[in-house]
């Protein structure tokens, strides 16, 4: 269960099939603006969009995650859905792809796979050697087997309703939500001078797993980039003493400078690939401002300090998120009342109410290179 509080991670990703689109997804080829009408997702990352693989995996995320919605654990770190489910968030259909959740390839019952896979993990990092096993060398290994294997199957067995179809892979879109833990492991190791110096070995790692997909026929890329880490309660409690660390918002200045040293970098990577593998089609989505405008607005949006969170905690006796303890006559672990008006669940992950203002944020591509929205990314190679 130690596993489970470490684990972090960055965004996540959205997804969906956009239903009732006029085109075929044929490829930015068109190079039009027709909606994509993606048929399917495969999503890789950390808890930020992990929807049941640690509970799968390792072990049952505990309740009260899942209360808000759900109203049972769902496998999610926060109290309902996360940006990966965006499906939930009031925006025009234009604007977002409607898939029914997606399964976790890890988990060995009740999946459909049919729009898609989940590879996600939490405390999963770029690099091996961090929180999980499951780093994404090893998605992208998953995913590569996932692929040979359905497409066998689908062609020896008679109901494949449950089964992606074979055509659909280079017609999905491929997301990406990684980078947090490979930052936070780093950081809690070494100096965040070593952390910076690692991030040109970190993004290599990335740049490779995201060839192997293109190798694999994948196309479509929607990346996003890493979050304020430095606003993460989490850090905020463990940091903060030093003084002239925070900065106007409340956040530790130099955590979320590495954080975005790490999003340049990654910007760059994303261009370098955009020559690299020229069929491709990548958007690369600032999650960080996402974020980091909702804590800096938290009282104007409605919400409590943007620091406060609803489960575990961090103060005077440290506790994970779905436990109880009583130290001292006191009880420690006792859920927030209102988890709808909070931005952070557990201190580390984003509650709901937060996932859907930043999914509704970055679908519409305002925060995005280029500027397409989430069921317009197959446009988004360098010749439109
Ligand atoms: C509980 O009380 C003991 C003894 O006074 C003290 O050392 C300890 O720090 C207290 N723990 C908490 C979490 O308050
Ligand atoms: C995108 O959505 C956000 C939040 O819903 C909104 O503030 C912004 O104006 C939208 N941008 C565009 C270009 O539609």
């Amino acid at each position: 269960m130690d596993f489970l509080r470490l684990l972090c991670a960055d965004v996540l990703l959205v997804l969906g099939l956009l239903l009732g689109g006029q085109k075929a997804a044929n490829g930015g080829a068109d190079g039009g603006s027709g909606s994509c009408r993606f048929p399917a997702i495969y999503n890789f990352g950390d808890s930020n969009s992990d929807t049941g693989a640690i509970s799968a995996a390792i072990s049952e995320v505990p309740p009260p995650n899942g209360e808000t919605f759900f109203g049972k654990p769902s496998g999610r770190l926060s109290d309902g859905r996360l940006i990966i489910d965006n499906g939930f968030v009031p925006q025009t259909n234009t604007e977002k792809l409607q898939i029914p959740y997606l399964s976790p390839y890890l988990d060995s019952i009740g999946t459909n796979f049919r729009h898609g896979a989940n590879f996600a993990t939490g405390g999963s990092s770029i690099r091996p050697g961090g929180y999980s096993p499951f780093h994404l060398g090893i998605q992208i290994s998953q995913f590569i087997r996932f692929k040979s294997h359905s497409i066998a199957l689908y062609k020896q067995l008679h109901s494949t309703r449950r089964l992606p179809r074979p055509e659909d892979f280079p017609k999905a879109l491929y997301t990406f939500d990684i980078g947090q833990n490979d930052l936070a492991y780093g950081i809690q190791h070494g100096t965040i001078e070593e952390v910076r110096a690692s991030i040109p070995a970190i993004l290599s790692q990335l740049s490779q797993a995201i060839s192997q997909l293109y190798k694999e026929g994948a196309r479509f890329f929607w990346v996003h980039n890493t979050g304020p880490q430095g606003c993460l309660p989490y850090s905020v409690i463990y940091d903060k003493s030093k003084p002239g660390n925070l900065d106007k918002s409340g956040c530790v200045t130099p955590l979320n400078a590495v954080a975005q040293e790490f999003n340049r970098q990654l910007k760059n990577s994303i261009m370098l690939l955009r020559s690299l593998l020229p069929l491709a089609a990548f958007t690369y989505v600032d999650v960080y401002s996402a974020k980091y405008t909702l804590i800096s607005d938290a009282k104007k949006k409605g919400f409590v300090d943007p620091f406060d969170f609803c489960c575990g905690s961090y103060y005077g006796f440290h506790i994970d998120c779905g436990r109880k303890a009583v130290v001292n006559g006191t009880v420690y672990g006792n859920p927030c009342s209102s988890p709808t008006t909070h931005i952070s669940w557990d201190g580390i992950h984003y509650s709901q109410a937060a996932n859907a203002l930043i999914a509704s944020r970055i679908l519409n591509g305002s925060l995005s290179d280029p500027t397409v929205s989430i069921t317009h990314a197959c446009h988004s190679s360098k010749n439109t």
